[in-house]
């Protein structure tokens, strides 16, 4: 009986040493939690634009949902790689989200182009501190975070263009 009650062993490996696996499995669950909720509120965004240039803007946060939802996947099974369990239930996306909040209801085509432009500002932010977090631990990981952040950058600066006078 006392075998029973012993500690299961984790189902999944890791090639990381364990300080490596959780300093790198925290960076990515909490990419994972950024990119679940920026689909979330692209979508809301989506949904809920309305104005003159409503037709691009409701294309463009499209984009960035599949490229939200493309990138959620990826640290997702990143995390499951190396050996930690992905956690992107709505409760945890609620409380560790680092988007900032969307409000609710109708909103002007150029309110929520300001609104996207600044939570991927926010957002890159948070990746290139994770980028460095990753340095000494795990470099594959730090790749995929290059890539992402190579993206939302780009995403960025794509946002920001429409803003200009
Ligand atoms: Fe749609």
């Amino acid at each position: 009986m006392a075998q029973k009650t012993a500690s299961k062993k984790a189902p999944i490996t890791s090639p990381l040493a364990d300080q490596d696996r959780e300093i790198t499995g925290k960076v990515l669950q909490g990419t994972l939690l950024d990119m679940i909720d920026l689909h979330l509120v692209a979508k809301q965004a989506h949904w809920n634009v309305v104005g003159r240039l409503f037709h691009d803007v409701h294309l463009h946060l499209d984009e960035l949902v599949t490229t939200a939802r493309g990138f959620a996947d990826d640290v997702a099974e990143r995390a499951a790689a190396i050996g930690i369990s992905p956690d992107g239930r709505a409760s945890t996306v609620a409380d560790g989200s680092g988007v900032p909040k969307f409000d609710s209801n109708w909103r002007s085509d150029r309110e929520v182009v300001q609104a996207i432009t600044n939570t991927l500002a926010e957002l890159n932010r948070r990746l290139r501190e994770r980028i460095d977090e990753t340095d000494k631990t795990d470099l594959v990981t730090q790749d995929l975070l290059i890539g992402i952040a190579r993206e939302l950058e780009k995403s960025h600066w794509m946002w920001q263009a429409q803003l200009a006078e």
